[in-house]
């Protein structure tokens, strides 16, 4: 049986991540962990948390021990749009914070580290639709940077030390519970709460950017999915591309129109379009879909009226 620490359990998708887990291994067997932001009383109520700092590897370390931990998954991370403004912030978490991982994991010789990475490994050279797993990573972001390196980090450890690192590029994760953090598919979590507290919502980036996006369900499926696949199967391991919608701002609004017939748009975008335009609007998933057998669930209007329904549920209107 693993007994996991979750890195970033506060964040966008660990804090659902946690939950899911805690349902599959037991409670006691998920410990979450996160530094400043306050968890939620789900998180605290249904097992273990404790406080780590991600880029101090002492930190990691002693609650490794405290709890016998034998995997770790590190959703600790500067995203995108944050990454930009303090790139050398972005560099010390996402790098030193999954460098510290790795070697806590390595020396602790862990069953597995769940490494996530992103649609950000790719740039304006990559192919744009259907961006193949094998392609040109050439990404102009910071962010961007730290994914690569990540994917090429945990990849060596795989071959040289023989651990078992796995991870995937996520796109956009749509979801209720936990907001995201500054990112540049933030647009497509802010659209669904505005338009249910005000009808309308103005977009930080133009009604035609495409992006690849997941909903949480699937999102949590996927990784799940790939951390229990036979290893055995695995010829990549630390950069699956995972593919499950794609669409345009403008589709969103069309989708959200079905639901909240007034519902309405303005375009105001910012530094992150630059960003948006350097990712791809869809991407290949094959060698997922081969290794581990993935296939998501949902389309843009199962999300679109899951969403909805949660957020009303959630804001009590
Ligand atoms: N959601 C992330 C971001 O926008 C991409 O992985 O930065």
């Amino acid at each position: 049986m693993k007994k996991i620490l979750v890195i970033g359990s506060v964040g966008q998708i660990g804090s659902e991540l946690t939950l899911e887990l805690r349902k599959i291994y037991g409670n006691d067997h998920v410990v979450a962990a996160g530094r400043k932001t306050k968890p939620s009383e789900k998180l605290l109520n249904s097992g273990p948390f404790e406080v780590v700092e991600v880029t101090d590897i002492d930190s990691i370390r002693s609650v490794v021990e405290k709890h016998n931990i034998d995997a770790i998954i590190n959703m600790a991370a500067i995203l995108s749009a944050t990454g930009e403004e303090n790139p050398s912030l972005a560099w010390n978490v996402n790098m030193n914070g999954l460098y510290n991982c790795l070697e806590v994991a390595r020396k602790y010789e862990m069953k597995q580290v769940l490494v996530p990475s992103s649609i950000a490994v790719f740039g304006p050279e990559t192919p744009r639709i259907n961006t193949p797993q094998e392609t040109i990573l050439k990404p102009t972001t910071m962010y961007g940077v730290t994914k690569v390196s990540g994917e090429l980090l945990g990849d060596y450890y795989v071959r040289r030390y023989g651990l078992d690192v796995r991870g995937l590029r996520y796109p956009g994760i749509i979801s209720y519970e936990t907001l995201p953090g500054g990112g540049t598919t933030d647009y497509a979590v802010a659209i669904y709460y505005d338009a249910v507290k005000y009808g309308k919502y103005t977009c930080f980036v133009k009604e035609d950017t495409r992006l690849p996006m997941m909903y949480m369900p699937d999102c949590l499926k996927a990784t799940i999915d790939l951390m229990q696949a036979d290893f055995a199967n695995l010829k990549h391991h630390c950069d699956f591309n995972v593919g499950a919608m794609a669409f345009s701002v403008g589709e969103m609004v069309d989708s959200i129109r079905k639901f909240i017939p007034g519902f309405k748009i303005e375009y105001k975008p910012d530094h992150r379009q630059n960003i948006a335009d350097s990712w791809p609007d869809s991407v290949d998933d094959t060698a997922a879909r081969k290794e581990w057998g993935w296939e998501p669930k949902y389309d843009l209007d199962a999300m679109t009226e899951d969403m909805l329904t949660n957020i009303r549920k959630k804001l009590n209107v």
